[in-house]
């Protein structure tokens, strides 16, 4: 029997649900597609789930596990809803907040505005076992404010040069900023274990050396054209192709932040 069923309507008032960011500086990497896998996956092995498309005024999470949003955070921004109530069930009982599309003025959203988000994010966790937030590219505030609730940062690259270069980017501006938790790389588009490997300790170098702190492994994630054949089915790839490599890699990552959830919460 499954003791967490995604659906269970008891929720703790003391529970601290643990809040992942997902972040990489340079746009295009595979946030928003291994968030939302991610996310589904998790949901699907029992966790609740929520998944916070935090690229403000450009979200397309909702449109990768084919989801039309009727309510995004501007409702909530604008007091015409509840935090609780802009949530959007996706796939396996995934709950989904959009941060709203074609939207100039949530891209940019005011201090006041974005403070507004994080404590209603954080009133979330009582609500559910963890927390996912996908983040738009860049190192604005728009970004960082994110990485300054997350007990931890997941950040992804690819092996190219400038992915590279932008995650250490974002590192170095969050640490600076004052984040002190710690940061999972995650390599996407990989082309064989080893280029994942050496991308990544080309990146624990660089952080050990300028920066003072080593960066964790969370995993990879292999280049795949059913990834992009996924997306254009607006259908998660580990729901469309189940028994793909690219899809063990996706569950294995998935596994992997579960590890890490602090065994006082449903996870
Ligand atoms: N593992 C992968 N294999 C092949 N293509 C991928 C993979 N991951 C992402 N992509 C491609 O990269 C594009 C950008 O991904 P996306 O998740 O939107 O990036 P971001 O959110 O970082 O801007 C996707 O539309 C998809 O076509
Ligand atoms: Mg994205």
């Amino acid at each position: 029997m499954n003791p967490n069923p995604p659906n269970r309507e008891t929720n703790d008032p003391n529970s601290r649900a643990p809040i992942f960011v997902v972040t990489s500086g340079k746009g295009g990497v595979g946030k928003t597609t291994l968030s939302v896998n991610l996310a589904v996956e998790l949901a699907a092995s029992g966790r609740r789930t929520m998944l916070i498309d935090a690229d403000l005024g450009l979200a397309n999470a909702h449109i990768l596990m084919g989801v039309r949003p009727s309510h995004s955070l501007t409702d909530y921004l604008e007091e015409r809803a509840q935090i609780t109530d802009i949530l959007v069930e996706g796939p396996c009982g995934l709950k989904l907040i959009s941060g709203g599309q074609g939207i100039k003025e949530m891209a940019n959203l005011d201090e006041q505005g974005r403070r507004r988000v994080m404590d209603a994010i954080l009133d979330l966790r009582p609500y559910t076992d963890l927390i996912l937030i996908d983040t738009g590219a860049g190192v604005s505030t728009q970004v960082t404010d994110f990485v300054g609730i997350a007990d931890r940062t997941l950040v992804v690259t690819n092996a190219n040069f400038t992915a590279l270069t932008n995650a250490y980017g974002i590192i170095k501006v969050v640490t600076q900023d004052g984040y002190d938790r710690p940061i999972h790389l995650i390599v996407n588009r990989a082309r064989s274990p080893e280029e994942a490997d050496q991308v990544y300790q080309k990146l624990k170098g660089c952080t050990e050396k300028f920066l003072g702190f080593g960066i964790d492994w969370l995993g990879l994630v292999p280049e795949d054209a059913r990834v992009n054949q996924a997306i254009q089915k607006r259908t998660p790839f580990t729901r469309l192709h189940p028994d793909a490599t690219v899809s063990s890699y996706l569950k294995k990552l998935a596994k992997n932040l579960l590890k890490l959830c602090p065994e006082r919460t449903a996870c």
